[in-house]
């Protein structure tokens, strides 16, 4: 008998999170290395919502709460959905998790039967896979093209889509790609998913106040009122209001399958915790300003990347709308060899090779489904970019 389940063949430990690790350690032994490997900001949470914490504890808001949230963060929720989105939930159609992973991961095992198939355009958020796979399912990746800016094209997902198709996860601004989508260009996806009721839509909307250039957030069910009732909105305050160690995610939907969600979630993990709930209630309902400001700065740094990116050797970089990641590709030199004569044959040979010649970590493609690629999360110093960029640039240059 094997001592792990055979559901355990079907994941694999998260590559951004190993990249992330590697670099740790290397810095950790005395190298130079500037990682953007990370998908966090490196802004601190604004102390409005930290003194929202502290005040939770002092006021002794440390039990064990309803597993699916507090009833004052799913009224913020609420109003946030209708403020922002314009779409109108009741809180029983309201669910908070640990993260928006959990919310994520809590949705699709609620539901996936094996067999059952979900469409994930590529390049990818590493989870989505893997998540599937865990709970039985099959993953069905759209590959999308440089030349689209990295967007799913309507007729790719009227193609990808059967009898079987259980979900459509959409993810706008993308990790990886940062790639967001216009309302003309949602629209023409979700005329598709009119034509196809049996298939539910997952949109994660983590990346949603993170646009650019006066960019419009636009959500499925926001722009087709109609698919209100098979979408499952997805968000959390991780990304935008700088809270990644706090894990609250949340999502909007179908009571059914909400209620779905508490329930696996009652026999796994319980309530998220109740501080960071406080803390996000804070966070949803305070002000909002700092996000503008905090774009500008991303902004800046976006410009920066595509713009040294592009005077690299062999590199091509989309202009993404949001998201604090650009994802070039390296077609230009795979084939290529370094100064020290190993061959890059694959995105992730270059990957491994600038983080030994130059101490540049950043993600191969192929890890999120479509190379040859990588991933840079710009979520880090503007100097620190600057400072990549330019090794990138030294590196390609010196690949024969
Ligand atoms: C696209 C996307 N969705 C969901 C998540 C999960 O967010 P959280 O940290 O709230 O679990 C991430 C985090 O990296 C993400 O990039």
């Amino acid at each position: 008998m094997s001592l792990l389940s055979a559901a355990m063949n079907r994941i694999q430990p998260s590559a951004t999170i190993a990249i992330s690790n590697k670099a740790r350690e290397l810095k950790a032994a005395g190298r130079d290395v500037i990682a953007l490997a990370a998908g966090e900001p490196d802004f601190e949470t604004p102390d409005n919502i930290k003194d929202a914490a502290i005040k939770a504890i002092r006021d002794g808001q440390t039990r064990y709460t309803a597993v699916d949230g507090i009833p004052e963060l799913k009224a913020a929720i609420v109003a946030k959905f209708k403020r922002e989105n314009g779409l109108t939930y009741k809180p029983s159609q309201i669910t908070v998790g640990t993260g928006g992973k959990q919310v994520l991961f809590n949705a699709l095992v609620a539901t996936v039967d094996v067999g059952d198939e979900v469409i994930i355009p590529a390049p990818y958020w590493v989870s989505y896979p893997d998540i599937v796979q865990f709970a039985g399912g099959t993953v069905v990746p759209v590959e999308t093209k440089l030349e689209d800016n990295f967007k799913l094209k309507p007729e790719a997902l009227e193609a990808a889509i059967t009898p079987k198709t259980k979900w459509l996860i959409f993810n706008s601004p993308s990790n990886p790609s940062g790639a967001a989508y216009s309302r003309a260009e949602m629209r023409a996806l979700t005329d598709v998913l009119v034509k196809h009721p049996q298939v539910l839509i997952l949109t994660d909307d983590m990346y949603e106040h993170l646009v650019y250039d006066g960019f419009e957030f636009v959500t499925p069910a926001q722009v087709e009122p109609s698919l209100y009732d098979r979408t499952l909105t997805m968000n959390g305050v991780s990304k935008a209001y700088c809270m990644t160690g706090w894990r609250i995610g949340y999502a909007g939907g179908p009571e059914k399958l909400i209620k779905a969600i508490g329930t696996l979630q009652s026999q796994s993990t319980s309530n998220p915790n109740s501080i960071a709930q406080w803390a996000a209630v804070e966070a949803l309902n305070g002000p909002q300003d700092f996000i503008a400001a905090n774009n500008e700065v991303f902004k800046e740094r976006r410009d920066l990347a595509v713009s040294m990116l592009n005077q690299a050797s062999g590199i091509t970089c989309p202009k993404p709308e949001g998201a604090f990641y650009v994802y070039p590709s390296c077609a230009g030199v795979i084939g290529k060899t370094t100064a020290g004569g190993k061959k890059i044959a694959t995105d992730e040979d270059f990957a491994t090779e600038l983080l030994d010649a130059e101490g540049v970590a950043v993600v191969h493609g192929s890890a999120f489904g479509l190379g040859p690629a990588f991933r840079i999360s710009y979520a880090t110093a503007t100097k620190d970019v600057e400072e990549a960029c330019l090794r990138i640039q030294r590196f390609c240059g010196s690949l024969r």
